[in-house]
């Protein structure tokens, strides 16, 4: 038993967990002290680091918007985190939505959210284990992988260190997609070469999840087989901003995080 009836057996609650501390930086409940020491300690060494992750959900917003104007109305959320407000299904209520995160805080608030959803559901995986997920019977049971869908891998990849080849897993999901399909990236990079941020990155060390900082052609090298759209991979801030919020003042914290979003063409193989 934990002291929390939201946190699940088996958790360790000793151990901060991203999942966690992004649910705090977003106002979220879902958090414990350890949690919200780590996220305090980003937020000491870069105090714009809360704007940092509401910047990306604003990206999340408009990305899925574009998508779903774009006539996309499936979309696969790996590394959906623990969904405060603003979640695909929100922003794209008529969509089939599969929301998958490997931490199970996650997952149980996700199922508590969407229960009675018959459009949306939640899946406890591993981004690393593409073909356990694209064969999952949740999965299935929402998503038909002959029409295009909308992969969404935002502020997730970096969390997938090199020896585990993120390119070649995000390579599998990609040939597995139909022409038409989505790749949505948002990962943050160390371009910049900012002292401040090569210390937020560090405090991730405490969890179990260590951050991988990329640089701009490693994260464009995510997109191979896909068309990118306008305006390319650029700051997140920068992807198509609407208004305030979306975009900083500060040209530092714009290009903290890239964004992109790739389209598989008609010749890409399956
Ligand atoms: C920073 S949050 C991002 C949440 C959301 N995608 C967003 O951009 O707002 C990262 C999430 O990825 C999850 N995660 C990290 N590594 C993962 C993996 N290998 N497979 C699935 N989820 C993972 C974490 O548990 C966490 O919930």
């Amino acid at each position: 038993m934990t002291d929390f009836d939201w946190v699940p057996e088996g958790v360790d609650t000793t151990i901060p967990s991203v999942a966690r501390a992004y649910d705090y930086m977003l106002g979220g409940a879902h958090n414990l002290a350890v949690d919200r020491a780590m996220a305090t300690e980003a937020a000491r060494l870069l105090p714009s680091t809360p704007r940092l992750v509401r910047m990306n959900r604003a990206y999340l917003r408009r990305v899925v918007t574009h998508l779903v104007e774009s006539g996309i109305d499936q979309f696969l959320d790996i590394g959906s985190g623990i969904p405060t407000v603003g979640n695909v299904h929100e922003v794209a209520p008529d969509a089939k939505v599969v929301y998958v995160d490997k931490d199970p805080v996650a997952v149980a608030h996700s199922e508590l959210l969407l229960f009675g959803n018959e459009n949306a559901t939640v899946v406890q995986g591993d981004l690393r284990d593409p073909d356990g997920l694209l064969s999952h019977p949740q999965v299935l049971r929402l998503l038909d992988f002959d029409r295009p869908v909308a992969v969404l891998m935002l502020m997730v990849l970096h969390f997938v260190p090199d020896a585990d080849e993120p390119w070649q897993l995000v390579a599998r999901y990609r040939d597995h997609l139909a022409p038409g399909s989505y790749l949505a990236v948002s990962h943050v990079t160390d371009d910049r070469q900012s002292a401040a941020w090569r210390g937020v990155a560090r405090t991730a060390a405490q969890s179990r999840d260590s951050l991988n900082n990329r640089s701009h052609p490693e994260v464009l090298e995510f997109f191979e087989g896909f068309e990118l759209e306008e305006p390319g991979l650029v700051g997140c801030g920068l992807w198509r901003p609407q208004g305030r919020g979306d975009i900083s003042d500060n040209a530092e914290e714009n290009t903290l995080i890239y964004a992109g979003l790739g389209r598989k063409p008609a010749s890409g193989s399956r």
